[in-house]
């Protein structure tokens, strides 16, 4: 019971998190603000998921020509990555969820990249109906998140 109270509580936590982060309005022009940068990597983030999640419910749907959206939204979110995660911020962090342990930039742009370039092929792929095309470029996607995420995200 002890268990489940605190299950509940934790899902409440993560669900009014998420939702204060899609309440949020468009960022101000200048990128000074440590606490406007980490909450737009968890924007992307969040944008990069429910899009995978999505891609593969619209796989499983055989709606393949769909995925399209799915791939070209991820691959936007891969592009603008590197400039914002240039400095760790940990300040900036609320202790909830995880933080980014830092980068040098030429590798942080390559991890980048290699979720961008899957994203293209998955939007491509979905443009041209190609399900076996889907399917590699899906598992180049799940691959680029586990290099990234290996290296440089950390767990509170
Ligand atoms: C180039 C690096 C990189 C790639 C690629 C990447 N991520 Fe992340 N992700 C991070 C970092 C760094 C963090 C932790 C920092 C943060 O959340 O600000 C993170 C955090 C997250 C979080 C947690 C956000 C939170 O609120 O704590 C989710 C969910 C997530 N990523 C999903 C994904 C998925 C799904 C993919 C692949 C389709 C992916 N990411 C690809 C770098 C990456």
């Amino acid at each position: 019971m002890k268990h489940l109270t605190a299950t509940c509580l934790g899902l409440f936590l993560v669900l009014s998190i998420t939702g204060a982060l899609w309440a949020e309005g468009v960022l101000k022009t200048g990128m000074e603000s440590a606490d406007q940068v980490v909450k737009t990597r968890k924007y992307l983030m969040h944008t990069i998921k429910i899009n995978v999640d999505d891609a593969a419910k619209k796989f499983e749907a055989d709606r393949i020509g769909d995925i399209q959206a799915n791939g070209a939204t991820v691959a936007l979110a891969a592009k603008v990555m590197p400039p914002l995660y240039r400095e760790k911020h940990e300040a900036a962090y609320d202790g909830q969820g995880k933080f980014f342990k830092g980068a040098e930039p030429a590798a942080f742009e390559g991890v980048s990249e290699a979720l961008r370039s899957a994203a293209q092929n998955l939007r491509m792929s979905a443009e041209k109906n190609d399900k076996a095309g889907v399917i590699q470029a899906m598992g180049a996607l799940q691959q680029s998140c586990g290099a990234c995420h290996n290296a440089y995200r950390g767990s509170f």
